[in-house]
């Protein structure tokens, strides 16, 4: 071997010119830099250093249970016989939970969720899935083949818009997604190398969609892509709006008229709060607007064990259900997601539950509505009290956290605080957020990682700490944005 090519062997084969530049391109906000130096504060936390706070507090992400909300004890009671079957012996467990158990674990191979199930989840849990659609959907039929149950909804969503992108140039797939928008949409699009549409929401009337924003980015956007489908985020993440009735029958005759996929990402549909706020299924609309409609737009659905009153991100089950789909590339759906053997099983399980829970007489019944009601109850509860605090701090205004998890407020900064953020190379908001988590331990996520109108600027903070911590939180975003204020002005 000569030392020339000694030499070339030496180097990566992989390094960050050769690798593949999509990757490159993907952002996500939501666990990017601001967390990375949370992580930090917290070892020199550990370490002895004096702060002004003693703890970080992590209002970032949509993690309910990492803020201590307490799991559904029917679940865990059903997932614990699973996992471990010689519970199914004693008297530890009410019998409706070992019946659950006893049904999923008959499906599993061997009897045990350590097996691999069919790719596109376990049968019986598919069928529990379509009923519980059904009921949802006021007895609008639903078809367990068109159900996919999936490792959260995340991994569904980026399935769906793999089938979606192809061509080049100008004809390259675009999607059209909300601004602000939860990153995994960008960060999906930016990997796949797809085109991506900003369609704005509007924060003047609580972040609705109208039809008339979705028709100008879409105009604009024939000229450089080929559009073909619609994402929606419904209850919003992350500014928390519900879409009334009206705006999706609006939005699937949009969709209609102009051939477009849709993609409902309707994982928090249980977390609704405001008053004449209603949880709107896409599918039940569609069907309700008639043939003409139900059968020709193509739509999918997602769902997730992530949010609503479970929390249970961790076990990463969700589902979708594909409607209208050509069955050719239903076909290339199943064996995509073959590829990939199965989502856990115990994701799975999780989600059967989730679908198929305590019903009236069952012995189980009582303890979780309790439950349920009351997270969601308190969930409630933190909505408006952090709408009502935010509002009264000059320089902040929030609209009302109708659904989903998050708060999501516009900040004024003074020009001068704008000027040293753009000489730091760093959006203002992030460099807004930078300071707090530094001088209060509040760790948030800036506008900018979800996308606002130019100009404006904005942080996410998740309702999820505990009301107690959250009052605290929010007094101390209260003081800091004055003081901040009153700095750089
Ligand atoms: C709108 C939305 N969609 C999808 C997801 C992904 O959830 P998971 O993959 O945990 O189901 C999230 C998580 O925060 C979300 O907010």
């Amino acid at each position: 071997m000569t030392e020339n090519c000694f030499m070339h062997h030496r180097t990566k084969v992989l390094t960050i010119d050769t690798m593949n530049p999509n990757v490159k391109k993907v952002e996500y906000a939501v666990r990017g830099p601001i967390v990375q130096r949370a992580v930090q504060i917290e070892k020199e936390l550990k370490a002895g250093a004096k702060k002004p706070f003693s703890e970080v507090i992590r209002a970032n992400i949509g993690d309910a249970h990492a803020m201590g909300q307490r799991p559904i004890t029917f679940f865990r009671q059903v997932l614990a016989l699973c996992s471990y079957p010689e519970l199914l012996e004693g008297n530890e467990f009410p019998e409706d939970a070992k019946e659950r158990a006893r049904r999923i674990l008959q499906a599993c191979g061997g009897g045990s969720i350590g097996a691999y199930s069919a790719s596109q989840g376990i049968e019986c849990v598919r069928q529990d899935v379509a009923r519980y659609i059904q009921e949802r959907d006021g007895g609008i039929p639903c078809n367990p083949d068109n159900i996919y149950l999936s490792t959260g909804a995340s991994d569904a969503i980026v399935t769906i818009l793999k089938l979606l992108v192809c061509g080049e140039g100008r004809n390259r797939t675009g999607v059209m997604i909300p601004i602000p928008q939860y990153p995994l949409y960008s960060a999906a699009l930016a990997d796949l190398g797809a085109v991506q549409i900003e369609y704005y929401l509007d924060e003047e009337n609580c972040w609705s969609l109208d039809v008339s924003e979705l028709r100008r980015a879409l105009v604009a956007a024939q000229q450089h892509c080929s559009p073909r489908a619609l994402c929606i985020i419904n209850p919003g993440n992350p500014t928390g709006q519900v879409q009334s009735r009206q705006c999706i029958e609006d939005v699937i005759r949009f969709a209609a008229e102009e051939h477009l996929f849709l993609m409902a990402d309707e994982v928090y549909q249980d977390n609704v709060y405001a008053e004449g706020c209603e949880f709107h299924s896409f599918k039940k609309v569609l069907f309700e607007m008639g043939p003409e409609y139900s059968d020709t737009v193509e739509l999918v659905s997602f769902h997730s064990t992530s949010k609503c009153y479970m929390g249970e991100c961790g076990f990463r089950g969700g589902y979708m259900e594909v409607i209208n789909m050509d069955p050719d590339v239903k076909v290339q759906l199943t064996k995509l997601v073959s590829v990939r053997l199965c989502p856990p099983v115990p994701g799975q399980a999780l989600l059967d539950v989730v679908v198929n829970p305590p019903r009236p007489g069952e012995p189980s019944f009582n303890t979780y509505i309790k439950e349920r009601t009351s997270t969601l109850q308190v969930l409630a509860e933190k909505a408006w009290l952090t709408e009502e605090v935010f509002n009264t701090v000059p320089g902040i205004t929030c609209n009302p956290v109708q659904g989903a998890m998050y708060s999501f407020p516009r900040i004024s900064l003074p020009e001068r605080a704008i000027q040293q953020a753009k000489e730091k190379g760093q959006a203002p908001d992030m460099f807004y957020c930078m300071k707090l988590l530094e001088e209060t331990g509040i760790c948030l996520v800036p506008g900018s990682g979800f996308g606002q109108r130019e100009g404006t600027y904005h942080f996410r903070m998740t309702i999820l700490p505990p009301t107690d911590k959250l009052k605290i939180v929010l007094e101390k975003v209260k003081q800091f944005h004055q003081s901040f204020t009153q700095q750089y002005s």
